[in-house]
């Protein structure tokens, strides 16, 4: 009996990566599972843990690079209304589930006159994903705003975690043991007039220092070292502009790597070895991932 027996309608076999992840790179995951509420992924996560197969939730595939091989696991995505859902409490609170989409989600607390995510404009990904990571830039991070999430914890069983539980820090959260299923935010009123400008005012200056959105990127490769940016080490260490076959160092921030046409995987991921090891060798800096590498 396989390890899916009677979750047949929600997972399916050999389903390619490189449709679900902005590089648009990498080869098929062994299983790939879309259960439909809560109690599924309790039950297919139960399920992979007891068959001892090893899993990956996908978000929007906006931080992940997949090896060409593909992923010999399964990958499990959160879609559809459940797991999309956003609801709009008293008290400035909105609850939103882990599949829905940030960037859309920004624009509707936005259009609900709530104040706070335009920080977070520009990003993408899915709400889960970004909460796992933690996930900001400059002007703030979703951390700062979550009030409580609920995930589904290493017994299987749904549990919800504070804020501080969480403990959230730069490009980290203590959400590694668990799935995020939702999360409340709280979002205070105010001038949304105001933060709509803003809003659109850092959306204009990413995508004005940043690769072009049509550009097949995972956004910033390495995470900034304390007090310095990794943009700055790999542009001082000659870096941009660098290409290994279709991967290529962006000339317009250097902590980018854009995918060409007729990139591979390894193209990037050996691309980003030798920039590590640049950047290694000409200041003594250890740069991290902040990408996924699958
Ligand atoms: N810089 C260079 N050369 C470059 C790129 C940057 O010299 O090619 C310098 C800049 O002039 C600046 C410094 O490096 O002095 C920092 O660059 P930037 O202001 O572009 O911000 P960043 O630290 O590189 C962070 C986030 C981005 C986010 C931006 C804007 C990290 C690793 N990156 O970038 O997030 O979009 O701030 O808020 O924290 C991501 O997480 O995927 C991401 C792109």
């Amino acid at each position: 009996m396989s390890w899916f027996s009677g979750l047949e309608t929600i997972v399916r076999t050999d389903v390619p990566l490189c449709d679900h992840t902005w590089y648009r790179l990498g080869g098929p995951a062994r299983w790939f599972c879309l259960p439909r509420d809560e109690n599924e992924l309790a039950v297919l996560i139960t399920r992979l843990r007891d068959a001892g197969v090893a899993w990956r939730i996908l978000g929007g595939g906006a931080n992940v690079i997949v090896r060409d091989e593909g992923f010999p696991g399964a990958v499990i995505r959160l879609t559809g209304d459940v797991f999309e859902s956003v609801r709009f409490e008293p008290g400035g609170v909105v609850v939103a589930g882990a599949g829905a989409d940030l960037p859309r989600l920004v624009r509707t607390t936005l259009d609900h006159g709530r104040v706070g995510l335009e920080t977070l404009a520009g990003i993408p990904g899915t709400l889960g994903g970004a909460l796992r990571m933690n996930a900001g830039g400059r002007y703030g991070e979703i951390g700062h705003f979550v009030g409580w999430v609920r995930v589904i914890g290493p017994d299987g069983r749904v549990q919800q975690r504070s804020r501080a539980q969480v403990g959230f820090a730069y490009r980290h959260a203590r959400l590694d043991d668990c799935v995020v299923c939702a999360a409340a935010l709280r979002l205070p009123g105010g001038d949304a007039a105001a933060a709509r400008r803003r809003h659109r005012e850092i959306w204009l200056e990413k995508y004005g220092s940043q690769p072009a959105l049509a550009a097949r990127t995972s956004g910033c490769v390495f995470k900034n070292p304390p007090g310095d940016a990794a943009g700055r080490l790999l542009d001082q260490a000659g870096l941009k502009g660098t290409r290994v076959g279709g991967a290529e160092i962006s000339r317009r921030h250097a902590n980018f790597i854009e995918a060409h046409d007729g990139a591979t995987a390894a193209d990037v991921l050996n691309l980003i070895a030798l920039a590590k090891e640049r950047v290694r060798a000409t200041t003594g800096i250890e740069l991290e991932p902040e990408v996924e590498i699958w």
